[in-house]
């Protein structure tokens, strides 16, 4: 089953409750929480006070993509607030091993985060270590940018090795993520699929959650057709 993970980066920073309460309505499977520190990118959002009150506002798990350096400072408060998954970046994580092993040690879902122009190489030693791996289709920092298009073929040969190396691993899709392309990514693979302006930008947040679903579901991948 693809999930559908809207960003509350687009959403009303005054109204962050009222926002997931739409998407859940709408069928939303875990909310996306774009944290940022102004220095690993060039934008600042969100801590765990903000995280810790919004976990009363939703039982959908929250899903913590952490742009930030010196990730392992973080990672236990984000915990105790409530996070239910947490992707750290690769670039950001000289001894990743030890990240993820952090990660790990509370028993949440662990995930590791690829910008576009960091190689699938580089999750070699590491893909069996984490639930998930979020592929970065924009240059992170910011919501509504437009989808780099050479990602989708990485999409597809990530999905190649873990049927090749046989995890149980999830490809999560993040940035410029639209009605437009949803097709193409879970044809190739993508199964989490995190979506900002397109939800939150328009009139009915809760009704894009259902036209993401419908499509998703439509053009779900065949495993057996890729390999
Ligand atoms: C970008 C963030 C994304 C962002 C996606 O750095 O990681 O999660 O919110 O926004 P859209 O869907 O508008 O591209
Ligand atoms: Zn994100």
């Amino acid at each position: 089953m693809i999930q559908i993970a809207p960003s509350i980066l687009a959403a009303d920073f005054a109204r962050l409750a009222e926002a997931i309460q739409m998407v859940e309505a709408g069928g939303a499977d875990v909310i996306h929480v774009d944290v940022m520190d102004g220095h690993f990118v060039p934008n600042i959002t969100m801590g765990p006070p903000v995280v810790a009150s919004l976990r009363k506002a939703t039982t959908l798990p929250f899903d913590v993509h952490l742009m930030i350096e010196e990730p392992d400072d973080y990672i236990p408060a984000f915990v105790e607030a409530g996070a239910s998954w947490i992707s750290v970046h690769v670039e950001a994580c000289p001894h990743l091993d030890r990240t993820i092993e952090l990660i790990r040690s509370f028993e949440i879902s662990a995930g590791v985060v690829l910008n576009p122009a960091t190689p699938l190489s580089s999750l070699d030693e590491v893909l069996r270590l984490v639930d998930y791996v979020l592929v970065m289709t924009v240059n992170p920092g910011f919501g509504g940018q437009k989808f780099i298009p050479y990602s989708l073929e990485k999409i597809q040969r990530l999905r190649k090795v873990i049927q090749h190396k046989r995890v149980p691993v999830k490809i999560e899709v993040d940035g410029g993520v639209g009605f437009d392309n949803v097709a193409s990514l879970v044809q190739n693979g993508a199964e989490i699929l995190v979506a900002g302006s397109q939800i939150f930008g328009t009139e009915d947040p809760a009704a894009a959650v259902r036209q993401f679903k419908e499509l998703a579901e439509r053009h779900a991948f065949d495993p057996q057709a890729i390999v």
